[in-house]
């Protein structure tokens, strides 16, 4: 048997790393065998010690802000970001001008992203006032996301009723806006007991409709609470990112503040600490950046926008916390074959049978500096941060979009 590649390295196979050859045959792994058992390979890439083999990352959370923001970031900008940062699918986020709440603009919306886009993605419908007129293009989304004014509106109910007649998840960004106080620290003008308000709301939500409830980027210990103590009784998961797992409301007190504004904010020590320990203990479904650029002047003005990037760093800070001890190596689950299942896909495990992503990481040491990404967004929180990892390649079902800071044409699928 002769297939189109052949892998050699150490390889992450579900919760360990293991020396094996991994065989692609189209879009697709055919087999995972011993080194010595390999099949003949039209190419063949051998691992350098320092290297490792990982799943392609899979990011529930995105904003490639296009069409209509392509200032911030567009596909293709965007899509690179994630190639580099191991990143081979995306799910982006409807906060599109216009949103992305109709037929015909997530028809569009498809188009353009297949077009232009090197990963593969899928996309979240958002709220209208008539969401029944989604019900003909279910197949061109994967769920709804509810922003806080949404979940607040008399759109919210009728989303999940349809959200649970279609099997899909409702994505909800909990915050109670009327909990919102004026103040000029972010964290305290939204502060931790509106997400708890608003989880409780989505749950009860979620309960008289039966619908599929997904909390994403929680940040605070009393909402996980909830959630955790809710899981029992429907369906309901969770995500967190990087940045509230790793960073605190101190941010807010440094020359970084505006940079670092995002929504949920920042938190306190004791709530970081709690998203830090729902990702380390498996409790998490699933790890996102809710990579949200905009434009360098737009947050160094007088009242940045909330968001900044995050798909080149989110894979390199988590193997930083794997590397240094602090999460155990199943933490990459967390952003590859936990959300891939979430979303029914075959992708995020080196295993035959699944799509070809496949990522090769190299230890090395470097600084992060937001003027390098590659995002249109040039910055970052993580500004000065030591990082233990670098991409090397990505390949997208056997495809090669990113090897060595140049970037492949990618064929992307919805
Ligand atoms: C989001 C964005 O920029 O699209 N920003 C963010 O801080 N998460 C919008 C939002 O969720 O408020
Ligand atoms: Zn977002």
């Amino acid at each position: 048997m002769r297939v189109d590649a052949v892998f050699v390295g150490r390889a992450y196979l579900g919760g360990r790393f293991e020396e094996v050859a991994v065989a692609v045959e189209g879009d697709t792994i055919a087999a995972v065998t011993k080194p010595a058992l390999a099949p003949r390979g039209e190419e063949t890439v051998v691992l350098s010690p320092k290297q490792l083999l990982l799943p392609g990352m899979v990011d529930l959370h995105v904003h490639m802000r296009e069409p209509g923001l392509e200032h911030k970031e567009d596909w293709r900008s965007g899509s690179m970001s994630a190639a580099k940062g191991g990143v081979t699918c995306v799910f982006d986020m409807p906060n599109n001008v216009p949103p992305a709440n109709t037929c015909d603009r997530l028809r569009e919306k498809v188009a353009k992203a297949l077009s232009k886009s090197i990963v593969d993605f899928g996309l979240y419908a958002g709220c209208s006032d008539e969401p029944e007129t989604l019900k003909p293009c279910a197949d061109l989304f994967f769920g709804f996301k509810l922003y806080p004014e949404d979940l607040y509106s008399p759109r919210a109910q009728p989303t999940f009723k349809l959200a649970a007649e279609l099997g899909k998840p409702v994505f909800v960004h909990a915050e109670d806006p009327s909990l919102f106080r004026d103040s000029p620290l972010h964290s305290e003008a939204r502060p931790p007991e509106a997400e708890a308000s608003a989880v409780e709301l989505a749950l009860e939500l979620a309960r008289s409709t039966g619908a599929w409830l997904h909390l994403t980027h929680v940040s605070t210990k009393p909402a996980l609470e909830k959630i955790l103590a809710s899981k029992a009784l429907g369906k309901v998961t969770f995500d967190v990112t990087p940045h509230h797992m790793l960073l605190s409301d101190s941010l807010y007190r440094s020359p970084l503040a505006k940079i670092a504004k995002v929504n949920p904010p920042l938190r306190s020590e004791e709530h970081r600490a709690a998203v830090y320990a729902a990702a380390r203990s498996g409790a998490a479904d699933a790890l996102v950046t809710d990579h949200a650029p905009h434009a360098l002047a737009e947050k160094l003005s007088e009242n940045p926008p909330p968001g900044f990037p995050g798909l080149e760093l989110a894979l390199h800070l988590l193997l930083k916390e794997v590397l240094e001890g602090r999460l155990p190596p199943s933490a990459i689950d967390l952003y590859s074959s936990k959300p891939a299942r979430l979303a029914g896909l075959r992708k995020g495990v080196i295993a035959p049978g699944f799509d070809a992503d496949l990522v090769i990481v190299e230890l090395a040491e470097w600084s992060v500096k937001g003027s390098e990404l590659v995002s249109k967004a040039k910055y970052t929180p993580f500004e000065g941060w030591t990082m233990r990892t670098k991409t090397v390649a990505t390949y997208v079902r056997g495809r090669c979009v990113y090897r060595d800071g140049e970037f492949g044409e990618g064929g992307a699928r919805a």
